[in-house]
């Protein structure tokens, strides 16, 4: 396998508006390695994540995935793209009125030749990698929240993605079963050397799965990358902010804790 990198953003910056909320941001993530966005809620990581899959256009920088120019590329050129990474959405975003299985098999009825059975076999496959087997004609419905997110992934997967997006993808599960989702994106990255990019505020999944860490922070003027480094790199920086995330992290957590909390007290609803 070829070892120029999976994804390489240079200068990118990004605007809403008349706001600038990326500043110059550079990233660069290796084939094989999970590399993990992160940064306090507003701090630019989902916008970037939308830059890398060519859904937002930035007014600045340039943003490659597997060597294609996402910006500037045809819309043919973005779709071959498309075809060979992977995207697990915030809230899993599966398609309600669909089983397991067809939302599974999705891509493969969309974007392959392949036969029905084939693709059969494919997502039984697919959904064991996931610990979801027999699970194949349920509805979201009837699925809990985490096993909700393993079907995203298993769907995200399908294609044998080289690449595999995902934002926040333990936002909302309660601690343990994060930590499921935590072991099953290290158990894909090492059984397919699958490169990943993973958006996260938590710092115990950063230390579970992260080769390399980058770290957004607003600032006047838009977002800037303020660490680029190893978990032990991040530990041992002492850049104010960083320590600050680092310490404090995972910042919505205890403060809904604390809201909760104070509610009580208050007595407000
Ligand atoms: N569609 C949008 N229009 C205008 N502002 C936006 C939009 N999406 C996000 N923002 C703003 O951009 C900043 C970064 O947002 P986002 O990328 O979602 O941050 P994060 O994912 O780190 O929480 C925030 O200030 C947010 O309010
Ligand atoms: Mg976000």
């Amino acid at each position: 396998m070829s070892k120029a990198p999976v994804v390489e953003v240079k200068d990118l910056v990004v605007r809403y508006d008349e706001q600038v909320v990326l500043n110059g941001i550079d990233l660069t993530v290796k084939p094989g390695e999970v590399t993990c966005i992160i940064g306090g809620s507003g701090s630019g990581k989902s916008t970037l994540l939308k830059c890398l899959l060519g859904i937002l256009q930035p007014v600045g920088g340039s943003v490659k995935v597997l060597g294609v120019d996402m910006v500037n590329a045809s819309p043919r050129a973005v779709e071959k793209v498309y075809r060979r990474i992977g995207m697990v959405y915030q809230a899993g975003a599966l398609f309600g009125s669909m089983t397991v299985e067809e939302n599974v098999s999705l891509p493969l009825r969309e974007h392959s030749d392949l036969d029905a059975q084939i693709i059969d076999i494919a997502v039984r496959m697919k959904l064991g990698l996931v610990r979801l087997s027999g699970f194949e004609k349920r509805m979201p419905n009837q699925l809990s929240g985490g096993q909700v997110k393993r079907v995203a992934f298993a769907r995200a997967i399908a294609m044998d993605p080289q690449v595999l997006f995902c934002d926040e993808p333990s936002a909302g599960l309660d601690p343990r079963i994060g930590r499921g989702i935590d072991d099953l994106i290290r158990n894909l990255n090492r059984a397919f050397n699958m490169a990943m990019v993973v958006v996260t505020h938590e710092m115990e999944s950063v230390k579970i799965i992260a080769d390399r860490i980058v770290m957004l922070a607003p600032m006047a003027g838009g977002a800037r990358v303020v660490f680029s480094g190893s978990y032990d790199e991040l530990m041992a920086c002492e850049e104010p902010v960083v320590r600050e995330f680092v310490t404090r992290a995972p910042l919505h957590e205890p403060r809904a804790e604390a809201k909760e909390v104070l509610r009580q007290l208050v007595g407000e609803d």
